[in-house]
C-alpha cells in the first residue's frame, strides 16, 4: 500500500544537525541574547549592596532559568537561589544546596517533588495556608525528610498571603507543632510598588511599619522569625529601609529591563538582555518589520506607554506593535532608516517573560559565543531530566 500523499516517513534517528553557530551574525533570529560580562556584574553589585546592608541575596531564578546563571549569581555572592515551579527546585538544588521555593506547592504531585527536593539540599518552603502546610508536613514526614517554612505575609499586592500579623503568628505556631517541617520565618513580596525609586519613600515607610509590627507580634508570642525575606527589583536599592528584613528575593536585576529602567532600578547599560531579530520588511512607510513578536518579546506592557521593546542600541526605537512572529518599529522618532537584512536587538519591558520564550540564552562577550540551556523551563514532572 503507497503512503498517502504528502506524508512523509520519520527522520532516521541521527540525522545530521546543524552545526551550533560560532559568532552572534550566524544565529538565526529571533535568539536571546546576553552579555556575560554584564550578567557577571549585575551580580557582585547585587550582592555588594546587599553585604554592606547586612542582608542575603536570595535571586529568583525565575528571570533566566538556567543553571549556567544560577552560578553566576552564587559566584558572584548570591547565599542561595529562590524558585517558583518545582522543575526549578529541581534543577537549582544542581547548583545550590540552599533553595527557597518561593510558591505554594500545592497538589500531590508538587508536593512529592517539593520533598524530593527536600532529601538533597536545604529546602524552605513559603506559603499562607493550613492545607499547604499540612500536606507538606505529612508528605515530609513520611519521607523523613524536613521543609523548612516561611509564612507568606500579603503586603499589598493582594496575591498571595496570608492578611495580619495574627495569621501569621497562627500558621507559624502551628508550623513549630507538625513533624516534617520547620518554621523558619516570614515571607512577603512588595510587588505592589512599581513606582520609580525616587518616590518609593512613602510605600516602603508604610511597608516597614507593618513589617516591624508583624516581628513584635511574633516577638511576644516567642516566634520571632530567623528569616524574614522580601525585596524586588523595583525596591532592591532601598531594600535596607525596611525594617527586619534578613534576605532579598530580586531576581530580575540580573538582566535588568525596559521596566525597570523606567523605575530607576537599572542604567539601560546594565541591560545584559535583548532578543536579536532581523528587519523582514520595510514596505510600509514610517515602520520595519522584525521577525521578533509576542512569541519572542512576550506581550507585556506594564507602564511603557503602549509599546513592547525598545532597542538596545537605539532606544528611541520603540516596538509599538505585536503578531505572534512579527514585530513592528516605530521609526517616528528617527532618522535611521533600516534595510531589509539588518539585524537589531531588542530589549523587552518585561525580561523575565521573554527569557521563558526562547529555546536557550546566548552568551555573547563581543568574542566568543556560548548556548546556556534553561533547564528550569517547562513543568510537568514527565519531562527528562536535564543533562547534567
Ligand atoms: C515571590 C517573588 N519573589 C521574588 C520575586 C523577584 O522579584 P523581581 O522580579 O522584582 O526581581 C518575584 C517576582 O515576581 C516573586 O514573585
Amino acid at each position: 500500500v503507497s503512503a498517502p500523499s504528502g506524508v512523509r516517513a520519520p527522520r532516521a534517528e541521527g540525522s545530521p544537525r546543524t552545526a551550533g553557530p560560532q559568532s552572534l551574525d550566524e544565529l538565526e533570529t529571533p535568539a536571546a541574547v546576553v552579555d556575560p560580562r554584564l550578567v557577571a556584574a549585575n551580580a557582585r553589585r547585587a550582592a555588594e549592596y546587599a553585604r554592606a546592608h547586612d542582608l542575603a541575596w536570595r535571586p529568583h531564578t525565575k528571570s533566566h532559568k538556567s543553571r549556567a546563571v544560577g552560578r553566576i549569581q552564587l559566584e558572584g555572592g548570591a547565599r542561595g537561589l529562590t524558585v517558583a515551579t518545582p522543575r526549578e527546585a529541581e534543577v537549582m538544588a544542581d547548583v545550590t544546596d540552599d533553595v527557597l521555593l518561593a510558591y505554594p506547592p500545592v497538589g500531590e504531585s508538587k508536593v512529592a517533588r517539593a520533598v524530593r527536593v527536600a532529601g538533597d539540599v536545604r529546602l524552605t518552603v513559603a506559603l499562607d495556608s493550613e492545607a499547604a502546610l499540612e500536606a507538606l508536613a505529612a508528605a515530609a514526614a513520611r519521607q523523613g525528610v524536613t521543609v523548612g517554612v516561611l509564612v507568606e505575609m500579603d503586603v499589598g499586592m493582594r496575591r498571595v498571603g496570608v492578611q495580619s500579623a495574627e495569621e501569621v503568628r497562627a500558621l507559624a505556631g502551628r508550623a513549630r507543632a507538625l513533624d516534617g517541617v520547620e518554621y523558619r520565618g516570614v515571607a512577603f513580596y512588595p510587588g505592589h510598588i512599581r513606582v520609580h525609586q525616587d518616590e518609593q519613600e512613602q510605600p516602603l515607610a508604610e511597608l516597614s511599619a507593618r513589617i516591624g509590627r508583624l516581628l513584635d507580634v511574633l516577638g511576644s508570642a516567642d516566634l520571632a522569625p530567623a528569616v524574614v525575606s522580601g525585596g524586588s527589583t523595583p525596591t532592591f536599592w532601598r531594600s535596607h529601609e525596611v525594617v527586619g528584613v534578613t534576605e532579598v528575593r530580586a531576581g530580575t536585576l540580573i538582566f535588568n529591563d525596559r521596566e525597570q529602567v523606567a523605575m530607576g532600578a537599572a542604567d539601560w547599560a546594565d541591560c545584559a538582555y535583548s532578543v536579536l531579530a532581523t528587519v523582514v520588511s520595510t514596505a510600509v512607510a514610517g515602520q520595519a518589520v522584525v521577525d521578533a513578536g509576542s512569541k519572542a518579546l512576550s506581550k507585556e506592557g506594564r507602564g511603557a506607554g503602549g509599546t513592547f521593546g525598545a532597542l538596545l542600541d537605539r532606544p528611541e526605537v520603540t516596538v509599538s506593535g505585536l503578531s505572534e512572529e512579527h514585530g513592528i518599529l516605530d521609526l517616528s522618532a528617527t532618522s535611521w532608516r533600516p534595510t531589509v537584512g539588518e539585524r537589531v536587538r531588542i530589549v523587552p519591558n518585561h525580561v523575565c517573560v521573554s527569557a521563558n520564550l526562547q529555546d536557550a540564552l546566548w552568551a555573547w562577550d563581543g568574542d566568543h559565543l556560548e548556548r546556556w540551556e534553561q533547564e528550569a523551563r517547562g513543568r510537568g514532572p514527565w519531562l527528562p531530566a536535564p543533562a547534567r
